[in-house]
């Protein structure tokens, strides 16, 4: 099979944030205690973080890891986190319908440790459930006030002289949910927006204030928030789970992403219309994953094939063309729970889906480029509009009626990205190869940059595309390679279910 790309230096989408790939923590199942924060284990510092964890981390480079929900934001009291150890109290935790034990044992210093350890910025979520606007503002001054008042003073006593300057706060998680504690309708919710905004900027004006959005989930929520609390907030957010079992039809359901960001842009330009505003709110994708095997009940421990590593990486590269709105995007979870790592008492194995979050991460530039691809394309099925699969995981009376789902066709074999890295001059692509059988001899055309004569390239590739990895089984993996260049034109032959990174330096002209 043959594809072509042409990337054009002037066809620039946008300018992606620093901190655009981010992932998730939270206090359910095993992602917290024992994932990250172990202080029984053999592997643990003296902060009680595993240090193999903390390895990976380190590498992967999250912009943001989101804590502490997730659901069990929604129930979380910060106060009972903070303090001597030995003093905090272990107390219910009522996330997602299953009784567990929380033992505050991690709380905000040890996140903002965990951190400034992996170089990551904090991104918090408060308690819009049971908590208050007035709560929630004395978390801000805990954090960030830097005067001498009760709760900065609480601060300085627990270690922390310096205040944490956290940036982004997200006002609770999925309040639309019957599942989570607090429910609200859109009004209700704008309301509570709006209190606990006010109270918190007034400590510390510089925090970005996020909202929570609905996307394509609900044709009003996110216009009622927006044209409500408009003043009010910086962002507004999404969650988007995907996945199925079957090849074809899990890569069609990437386009619901795309779906539901454009519905949050529109509602965006309208209401900044309406309001002849030029205020840039920003959309926060706060947990997106790949989640269909396991629910909630069970243990969320999803082992991920190397068809979900190809499902991944084309998300992300879907995701850098929204790079002029989307701000965030919180891979969720970090560790065990759909995570891209998952742990053992002893060691860890890196999950399919490590991978292309480890290349997006670090191996995109700041400019996205618009590359033009000419790729033989399959035909697969169109779930997009019916509801949110992981809605109803688990439940028995989840049926989709298959006769009624169109068919989508010509979505390309070859899907690409293209960043330019203003800071070392490199230009990034990103290519997944989703035939199965067939690699893709590729010509690709370079415009608008003078190349050097080498590329080098990582590429991510297993056995067959059900493959997974497991403790002591690594059959996905990355190699890498270094690949000459003539002139302006590279030929690559991008193998049969694959993922790659290719990066060619280029001189300034
Ligand atoms: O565990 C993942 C859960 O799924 C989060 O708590 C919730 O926000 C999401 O719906
Ligand atoms: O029902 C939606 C999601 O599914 C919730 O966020 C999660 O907690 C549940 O299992």
């Amino acid at each position: 099979m043959k594809a072509h790309i042409i990337i054009d230096g002037t066809k620039i989408i946008g300018k992606k944030r620093p901190v655009f790939f981010g992932s998730f923590i939270e206090h359910v199942h095993q992602c917290l205690y024992p994932g990250i924060f172990d202080p029984c284990s053999d592997l643990a510092d003296e902060n009680g973080f595993r240090k193999d964890v903390l390895e990976e981390i380190k590498k992967l480079k999250p912009g943001t890891i989101r804590w502490p929900g997730g659901n069990f934001s929604s129930w979380y009291h910060w106060k009972d986190g903070i303090g001597p150890k030995n003093q905090r109290q272990t107390k219910i935790s009522y996330a997602d319908d299953i009784i567990r034990e929380e033992s505050n044992l991690f709380g905000t210093d040890d996140y903002i440790k965990l951190c400034n350890q992996t170089r990551t910025e904090p991104y918090i979520t408060v308690n819009a459930g049971d908590g208050t606007a007035k709560e929630a503002a004395e978390w801000v001054e805990y954090c960030n006030y830097n005067g001498n008042t009760y709760y900065a003073d609480l601060r300085k006593q627990n270690g922390n002289v310096q205040p944490f300057g956290v940036k982004y706060w997200e006002i609770g998680n999925e309040t639309y949910g019957d599942w989570q504690i607090g429910t609200k309708n859109a009004i209700e919710y704008s309301k509570t927006v709006i209190e606990f905004s006010k109270a918190m900027k007034r400590i510390d004006p510089t925090i970005k204030v996020i909202a929570v959005g609905m996307g394509k989930h609900d044709p009003d929520w996110d216009r009622i928030i927006l044209n409500n609390a408009w003043d009010y907030i910086d962002g507004i957010s999404v969650h988007i789970y995907i996945g199925r079992h079957e090849y074809f039809d899990s890569f069609g359901q990437i386009l619901t992403i795309a779906d539901h960001l454009r519905k949050i842009e529109d509602d965006i330009i309208k209401i900044a219309e309406q309001k002849q505003s030029k205020k840039n709110i920003s959309i926060a994708l706060s947990e997106w994953g790949i989640w269909y095997r396991r629910g909630h009940k069970d243990d969320l421990d999803e082992v991920y094939n190397l068809k979900d590593a190809l499902v991944f990486a084309g998300a992300m590269n879907l995701m850098l063309k929204f790079c002029r709105t989307l701000e965030f995007t919180h891979q969720s979870m970090l560790v065990n729970c759909l995570g891209l790592i998952r742990t053992k008492a002893d060691g860890i194995v890196k999950q399919t889906i490590y991978y292309p979050f480890l290349l997006f991460a670090n191996h995109t530039g700041d400019i996205v480029l618009a590359p033009d691809v000419w790729s033989e394309g399959f035909s697969c099925k169109d779930y997009r509009y019916f509801p949110w699969p992981t809605f109803d995981v688990g439940k028995d009376n989840y049926q989709i009626d298959e006769s009624k789902v169109p068919q989508m066709h010509n979505i390309p074999y070859l899907d690409v990205s293209a960043t330019f890295n203003s800071a070392t001059d490199e230009l990034c692509i990103i290519a997944v190869n989703r035939n199965t059988e067939e690699a893709i001899e590729t010509s690709i055309d370079v415009r608008g940059y003078q190349c050097e004569n080498k590329a080098s390239l990582l590429v991510v590739d297993g056995p067959d595309v059900y493959a997974i990895n497991d403790f002591g089984k690594d059959n996905i993996h990355m190699q890498q390679f270094e690949e000459k260049l003539e002139t302006q034109n590279l030929k690559w032959c991008f193998p049969a279910h694959s993922i790659t990174a290719l990066k060619i330096k280029t001189k300034r002209v």
